[in-house]
């Protein structure tokens, strides 16, 4: 049996190899990836079924068919524990099953033997080949930015300490030309800013250090986040590292519009030209994202075929215009506020009442479509991935009411390789970015104005924005924990990037709060840290989200690699191409030049 049979069956990789001692040279274990081998010494033919724990009610899958008294070997994922179940090939009984999570590169086997007076099957699980640690790679690299981050904050201490007075006089006169550059820089950014006074204005570090550093951690994740699974999206319901990036800046944004707004308003500039300049940028943005988002040389040609409407910019470029605008038409106020009424401790939220009620007609609106409905050959309200979930019930209602409303809108012009696909095995487009979602995306970026407005109205009273933060932040945190009963797929309605469903964006809006409150406390309150290297990028976020998206595929960011059977190279290569674009911001930074739309 020289015959090597590679089948693609999602994503397994099926081998069957009868010679064990060639087996290596044939197939190189890639990461993720271990080896299993079937011995069936049971007196008739077995088939093994399995399923992912991740996959929520999913149907068995056959693995493989092993003859009596042969084995076979199949390579097995080990991102998520499985579920085996062995059962004869003519006949639906289960002879066993067991649960376990494989580790990357170990060689397992899986004897079916008979024993006993009664004949009773035990399946019993040996180890080959001792697994290599998967996570080894993540622990260094981890070191090693942890004792970066340590010698450079300790940098100027050392230098302090040691250096002789000449060395002193020259750094001390670098760091005085760095501290007037950016002087300077201020003054050029006269956007998004808190007015301290008339005279003198600061932009909010916090704010560009927060979207500086989900960039950073989209850069990242976009270049394979070192092919670990909690850096890629989840498949369909939960939470990983990639699905907390894009709230992120929808929050950014929403915050954002209402500093840059407030001084526009103070320099009196008419509310005519802001809806122009609103309106330019907003069609800028989906024109980027439309004409070059589509296209990168990793989709290959065929993306031109498939035009895909909806995208990421152009959410973030609508979102963007549905709250300025908002904020256009909301009256301005002159804070503090001078009376005094009881509801002054909420005077945030108070004086924009008319906001509130569009906020909370539009989540109405998201509710009302998402479970009421009418879907065709569905079932109304339906949140699943469809395809052999649920018990394989509903295989081509991926996304329930939001996928038919962008089926409906954009026909086939939409995503067609969902996260779900593989895990999930559907055949039906489903657009992460499409229309339903975006309702929640503009309630996401609210929340960010909301950030906004504690920062303006209760300016200089930090310990008033911080403790409105960390209530925001528990009041969403909860109603997220009930929303989705703390649980990835039981919740009344489970944490979703794909849907953007409600928990996912209260559970984001909590992240955000936390999370901003915490870099306002260190950056701009204490003044602790200066927010770098991530104000780099934060001050350029569109220059980089868009080279990075254009050029990540090239050389020098990623490169073709050697090493596939471990996460070393791939972590490196993702963690150099992601400080490259650090770096370049930081260059551009010393050249003061910042791409604004
Ligand atoms: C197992 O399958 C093989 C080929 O598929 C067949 O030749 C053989 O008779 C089967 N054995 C039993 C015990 O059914
Ligand atoms: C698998 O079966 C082949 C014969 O079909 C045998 O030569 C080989 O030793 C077996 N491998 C293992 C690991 O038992
Ligand atoms: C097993 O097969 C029998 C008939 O072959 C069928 O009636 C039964 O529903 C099957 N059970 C399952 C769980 O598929
Ligand atoms: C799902 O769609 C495929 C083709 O797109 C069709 O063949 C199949 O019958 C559909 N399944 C259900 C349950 O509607």
């Amino acid at each position: 049996m020289n015959i090597i049979k590679i089948l693609n069956v999602s994503f397994f990789t099926l081998l069957s190899a009868g010679m064990c001692e060639r087996r290596n040279q044939v197939y190189m274990l890639k990461m993720d990836q271990a080896l299993l081998t079937f011995h069936n010494e049971l007196p008739y033919n077995i088939t093994v079924y399995y399923t992912s724990d991740y996959c929520y009610k999913c149907l068995y899958q056959p693995l493989a068919t092993v003859e009596n008294g042969h084995n076979i070997s199949v390579v097995v994922s080990t991102q998520f524990t499985l579920t085996l179940r062995i059962a004869p090939v003519d006949g639906n009984s289960t002879l066993c099953s067991l649960s376990q999570t494989f580790e990357e590169a170990g060689h397992y086997s899986l004897w079916m033997r008979q024993s006993g007076l009664l004949n009773d099957v035990t399946c019993s699980l040996t180890v080959d080949r001792s697994p290599n640690n998967a996570y080894l790679p993540l622990l260094a690299a981890f070191l090693i930015l942890a004792s970066v981050t340590v010698f450079w904050a300790s940098l100027p201490c050392i230098l302090r300490c040691s250096c002789t007075q000449r060395l002193r006089k020259r750094i001390c006169l670098f760091c005085c030309h760095r501290s007037q550059n950016s002087m300077e820089m201020e003054e050029a950014n006269d956007e998004h800013c808190v007015d301290k006074s008339k005279t003198k204005s600061s932009r909010l570090k916090s704010l560009d250090t927060f979207r500086g550093f989900s960039l950073t951690v989209m850069v990242f994740v976009n270049y394979g986040g070192g092919g670990y699974w909690f850096f890629q999206h989840a498949p369909w319901n939960g939470l990983t590292v990639a699905d907390l990036v894009m709230p992120w800046f929808v929050f950014i944004i929403g915050t954002s519009v209402v500093l840059a707004f407030n001084s526009m308003h103070r320099k009196g500039v008419p509310w005519l030209q802001l809806l122009r300049k609103v309106t330019w940028r907003t069609i800028v943005l989906m024109l980027i994202g439309f004409c070059f988002m589509n296209y990168s040389p990793r989709d290959g040609f065929l993306s031109w075929s498939w035009l895909r409407i909806p995208g990421v910019l152009q959410r973030l470029g609508f979102t963007y215009f549905v709250l300025a605008v908002m904020q256009t038409f909301s009256p301005h106020r002159e804070i503090p506020l001078r009376e005094h009424n009881w509801w002054n401790p909420i005077q945030d939220m108070v004086l924009y009442w008319p906001e509130w009620l569009i906020i909370v007609l539009l989540e109405t609106m998201w509710l009302c479509l998402t479970f009421l409905l009418p879907v065709p050959n569905c079932p109304t309200g339906y949140l699943g991935a469809g395809g052999i979930g649920d018990d394989g019930l509903y295989p081509n209602c991926t996304g329930g009411a939001a996928a038919y409303i962008d089926r409906w809108l954009f026909g086939d012009n939409i995503f067609w390789y969902p996260t779900c696909k593989v895990l999930y095995h559907t055949t039906e487009p489903f657009d992460p970015e499409g229309v339903l979602g975006t309702i929640n995306s503009i309630v996401m970026g609210f929340f960010g104005m909301q950030a906004g407005k504690i920062l303006l109205f209760f300016h200089k009273m930090n310990k008033g924005i911080l403790a409105r933060f960390l209530i925001w932040g528990l009041i969403l945190g909860i109603s997220a924990a009930i929303l989705s009963k703390c649980t990835r797929d039981e919740g009344f309605i489970p944490v979703n990037k794909n849907l953007w469903s409600l928990s996912f964006v209260t559970c984001m809006g909590c992240l955000s709060f936390l999370l901003l409150g915490v870099m306002y406390f260190v950056v701009d309150v204490k003044e602790w840290w200066g927010g770098q290297p991530f104000i780099y990028p934060g001050m350029n976020s569109i220059f980089v989200y868009v080279g990075h998206s254009l050029l990540g595929f090239y050389f020098p960011f990623s490169w073709e690699m050697r090493f596939q059977d471990s996460h070393w190279e791939k972590l490196f290569q993702n963690m150099w191409g992601t400080a490259l674009w650090v770096f370049i911001a930081y260059l551009l930074y010393r050249k003061k030049f910042f791409l604004k739309i």
